[in-house]
């Protein structure tokens, strides 16, 4: 018989956590502590949810996040149906600024701050912290060109990062400056690396021609040196770019967020101008890059916008976050305990067991009872197993009588008590 297992480069979440290609997925409720804590920082950013579907047009991404780039040349998970062309969404950022311009939120007035959490999907090579559905949560400010709505998310990300207790990582931070700096940079980087071409990699010099910026990126000791001499976008840039960049990095040290300004970063998608940003963790080998944002006037009108609408955000990979929280050693909560684990003896028992578990599930305690009719040992390890924080046993005797045994499973103590006692027990 056929067996079935999950896609390469994706995973399931499992209450007690479990692996995928040798990474350890965290469990569940380590999952939900994150997403709890991104929903309670975001609240204090004054944030709302947005959740926006998992298919969206192809043209859309194409469009939105630049048809030459990696994820849409390349990692596009996308079918038509009929004449429609969809996509699986590789990001979140895209799907956001069309919900904003179809829903007309600039009728709202001021600055919408918008949050998600959600799957994205991009048909990358697995390895470790890189998945073909991973997750994002992120945070888009649209409608302000303030320097402060930059600040505002690179701050908020580290409210979350600390929020779970991370401590080690790194903010990287540019200005990639106007719609015009980009084209003279471009052009003063090919000349720069053109006579160069035959020492770059096949992948950098195809790059040279398709995409220069993205050399940048370059993880080759080789290349690095390369580019020592190379131009600085920095020195392209416009003068209110400039200007702008100053404005965020003095915003971020008023508020004591430390950073490195790094020339070279260019990020992956296009449709960045001014602010760009990576926060980088060191435990993580190559997949160190944990979230990435920056500044993207100029996709609004990509998208179909008449006007700029001028916006900055960020997203976060979620599987790459919890890596790095259990390499610091952070395992979040404690796993939630059963109260009551009801054990029966016995056919009659055995069918007691099911009213009784709903009376106390009324009464808000969570219970759980053997599903096997097994035997008391049996059941007494499954009762150990789920970690219970008392057993409630009974048998003909007990049903007789109207009462159960009940275990306090820290202390060891037993002591006869009625089903309806059994709530005031547990909560004293
Ligand atoms: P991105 O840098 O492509 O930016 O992705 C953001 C984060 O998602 C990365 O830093 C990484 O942690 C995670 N990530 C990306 N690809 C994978 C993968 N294959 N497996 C695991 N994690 C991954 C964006 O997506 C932009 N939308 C960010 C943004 C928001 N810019 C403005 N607003």
């Amino acid at each position: 018989m056929k067996t079935f297992k999950s896609i390469p480069g994706t995973f399931d979440v499992l209450p007690d956590g479990s692996s995928s290609g040798g990474d350890t997925i965290a469990p569940s409720r380590v999952w939900r502590y994150l997403e709890s804590v991104v929903h309670e920082t975001m609240g204090r950013y004054g944030a709302g949810e947005i959740r926006t579907p998992i298919i969206e047009p192809t043209d859309l991404i194409a469009r939105g996040i630049g048809a030459l780039t990696d994820i849409v040349t390349k990692e596009m998970f996308a079918f038509e149906r009929g004449s429609t062309h969809y996509v699986m969404r590789p990001e979140v950022t895209a799907p956001v600024m069309r919900a904003y311009l179809q829903h007309n939120l600039a009728q709202k007035g001021g600055t919408q701050r918008l949050y998600y959490i959600g799957p994205c999907f991009r048909a990358e090579r697995p390895q470790k912290g890189r998945y073909r559905q991973f997750h994002q949560f992120g945070l888009e400010v649209i409608g302000s060109e303030d320097a402060r709505a930059d600040a505002e998310t690179i701050t908020s990300l580290r409210d979350v990062l600390s929020g779970v207790g991370l401590k080690q990582y790194t903010l990287r931070i540019n200005s990639l400056g106007d719609a015009d700096s980009r084209p003279a940079y471009k052009k003063a980087l090919v000349e720069y690396l053109t006579p160069l071409a035959d020492e770059l990699s096949d992948i950098s010099r195809k790059r040279l021609e398709t995409n220069p910026l993205r050399i940048l990126d370059t993880k080759s000791d080789k290349e690095q040196a390369l580019l020592k001499d190379a131009p600085l976008l920095s020195d392209f840039i416009d003068s209110e770019s400039r200007d702008h960049h100053d404005q965020v990095k003095a915003f971020l040290t008023d508020v004591g967020m430390d950073f490195v300004e790094d020339p070279f970063l260019v990020r992956g998608l296009d449709y960045y101008s001014r602010t760009a940003f990576e926060f980088e963790s060191p435990l993580l080998g190559a997949q160190s890059s944990i979230a990435g944002g920056g500044r993207y006037d100029l996709l609004s009108k990509e998208v179909g916008s008449k006007q700029v609408v001028p916006a900055v955000g960020f997203a976060a990979g979620m599987e790459r976050i919890l890596l790095a929280c259990a390499a610091e050693g952070i395992s979040g909560p404690e796993a939630a305990r059963i109260d009551v684990f009801v054990v029966a003896l016995g056919d009659a028992a055995v069918n007691w067991t099911f009213g009784a578990a709903a009376q106390l599930r009324a009464q808000k305690l969570d219970v759980s009872f053997d599903l096997k009719g097994r035997s008391m040992k049996a059941q007494m390890r499954e009762a150990n197993r789920q970690e219970a924080r008392f057993v409630a046993i009974v048998g003909d005797d007990e049903l007789a009588a109207g009462e159960v045994q009940l275990k306090d499973m820290e202390t060891g103590e037993q002591s006869t008590v009625r089903l309806e006692d059994i709530p005031h027990r547990v909560n004293a």
